[in-house]
């Protein structure tokens, strides 16, 4: 395996001192960022303002995951509040294609979130256009599930699709994934590992990233 990045979710950090928590995952590649909306999941996080000052309290790009509704309405007030990767969930629009575009006007990066239940296949006449892929392993909104074993057959779909293209998006994997883990999900075809409870729920979260890198990369 070529690589592999690690994108901590600040989900499960102490939002009491979120600046002392990002200063600890600064070996990380990405900050995940999960906006719940009480709505799509049935948990209620952050905001776009809260995204702008996560952006400006670290220097790793902001993977910024709306699990909304509406992301029609909201997607713009995140990419100006600073998301440098934005996935939005296939189920929540009518107009993936537009979305796509949006964000790429702004200069970000797009990527297509997929629920559980939700096949590879949907993304057959868009993939082309995709810098990520993020495949839920979990149901979301909530952290510390257990990750769901049929998700490492859809990577495997979704690898699949993608050479059948020639194309290469980034794909990531998100809920319940820890060292234990990384490997059956990297070897399956994820490069991008979103972690929340696996680094935030343990003391030494620069050994955690590096663990589970190195899980990842065997
Ligand atoms: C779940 C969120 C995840 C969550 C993952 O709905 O999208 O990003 O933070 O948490 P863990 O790694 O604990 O499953
Ligand atoms: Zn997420």
């Amino acid at each position: 395996l070529e690589d592999v990045k690690i994108a901590p979710s600040v989900l499960s950090a102490d939002f009491m001192h979120l600046a002392d928590e990002l200063a600890d995952i600064r070996d990380a590649d990405y900050v995940h960022f999960d906006v719940m909306d009480g709505h799509f999941v049935p948990n209620l996080t952050f905001g776009p303002d809260v995204l702008r000052a996560v952006k400006g309290a670290c220097e790793l790009p902001v993977d910024a995951h709306l699990m909304i509704s509406n992301p029609d309405e909201m997607l713009p007030s995140y990419l100006d509040a600073g998301a440098d990767l934005v996935s939005f969930q296939y189920e929540a629009t009518a107009h993936a294609n537009r979305l796509v575009a949006l964000i790429h006007d702004h200069g970000a990066r797009a990527s297509i979130a997929l629920n559980p239940a939700t096949p590879v296949g949907m993304l057959e006449s868009i993939i082309d256009e995709l810098d990520m892929v993020l495949v839920m392993t979990v149901n979301p909104g909530f952290g510390g599930q257990s990750y769901l074993p049929s998700s490492t057959k859809k990577l495997r779909q979704l690898r699949r699709l993608c050479d059948e293209h020639g194309v290469r998006p980034l794909i990531e994997v998100d809920g319940g994934i820890s060292a234990r883990n990384a490997a059956e999900v990297t070897c399956a075809g994820a490069n991008v590992l979103v972690a929340g409870s696996a680094v935030f729920g343990v003391q030494d979260r620069p050994a955690a990233i590096a663990a589970i890198r190195k899980a990842g990369l065997t």
